[in-house]
């Protein structure tokens, strides 16, 4: 009996079951890497909506502790909320806790697209103990890569949907009617770590931690690199170029 759809399912944790979305092509299994305001969500929902894959990430996970009372916060939790909004990574044990709650949403046969996550070594040796033990391989780590300049103008004409996670920009994807999100209608927000303080830590706390995976995963020959400039449609053509040079898919139109 299916209860959620499968972003439901990673989003609302252990309890709920899905229904792998099938697009008749092979399951994808990817990471997709890169600095916090590259697209890595945009292009989530679209390879998604392309290749089945559910898209799995870990701060629509964290964002949507927020929406719990500050009374039945952990103090983990709140910690972890607290370190995200000054833009500072969560402790890796809070964020892994998440991901192995969530290991079904790894097995599944629909495949997935881990957005921001992993985001240090720890965490990247983590995930492969985890894969290892599931039995599960990565087909690719997708790593987007843009100016600072132009992330930082991403970043500061965001706007997204508390509601169903769904991402606007206010000048390269507005919504249809101002402030209204597209899909459920529910008032968009600016996030709170896109304020430039948050944002400065964010940067440097990316190339800090998490810039080391493109080393880690290229050394292991599961390194994509895909140039983010340009539209985001542009983007998914030449994110689905590289994965079919890396991983044929001969059914997907
Ligand atoms: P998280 O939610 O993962 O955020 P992030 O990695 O900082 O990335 P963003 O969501 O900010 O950007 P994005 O690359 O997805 O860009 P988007 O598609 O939205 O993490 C938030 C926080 O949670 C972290 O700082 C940390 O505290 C915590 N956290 C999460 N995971 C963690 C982990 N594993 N370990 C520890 N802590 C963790 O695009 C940005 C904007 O640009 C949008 O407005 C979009 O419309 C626009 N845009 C996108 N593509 C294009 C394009 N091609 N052309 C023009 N505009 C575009």
């Amino acid at each position: 009996m299916t209860d959620a759809t499968p972003r439901q399912r990673w989003l609302l944790g252990p309890g709920h079951d899905c229904e792998p979305r099938t697009t008749g092509t092979r399951p994808y299994r990817l990471i997709l890497l890169g600095a916090p305001g590259v697209g890595k969500g945009t292009q989530a929902a679209l390879l998604s909506a392309r290749l089945g894959a559910c898209q799995l990430s870990t701060g629509d996970v964290l964002r949507g502790a927020r929406t719990l009372d500050a009374c039945d916060r952990s103090p983990a939790i709140a910690a972890a909320l607290d370190a995200m909004s000054r833009g500072e990574l969560v402790p890796d044990d809070v964020v892994l806790q998440i991901v192995r709650e969530r290991v079904d949403c790894l097995r599944c046969g629909g495949g997935f697209l881990l957005d921001g996550f992993p985001r240090t070594l720890a965490q990247a040796d983590a995930l492969d103990a985890l894969l290892a033990h599931e039995r599960v391989e990565l087909d690719a780590v997708v790593s987007y890569e843009l100016p600072i300049p132009a992330i930082v103008a991403r970043l500061s004409g965001r706007r997204v949907c508390p509601a169903c996670k769904a991402v606007f920009h206010l000048e390269t994807q507005p919504p249809r009617v101002a402030g209204r999100c597209d899909h459920c209608g529910t008032a968009l927000v600016q996030r709170d770590d896109d304020r430039p303080e948050a944002v400065r830590v964010r940067m440097e706390t990316y190339a800090e931690a998490t810039a080391p995976l493109i080393d880690y995963y290229g050394s292991r020959g599961l390194l994509v690199r895909v140039p983010a400039h340009g539209a985001p449609d542009d983007v998914l053509r030449r994110t689905l170029g590289a994965l079919d040079a890396r991983v044929p898919a001969p059914s997907r139109a």
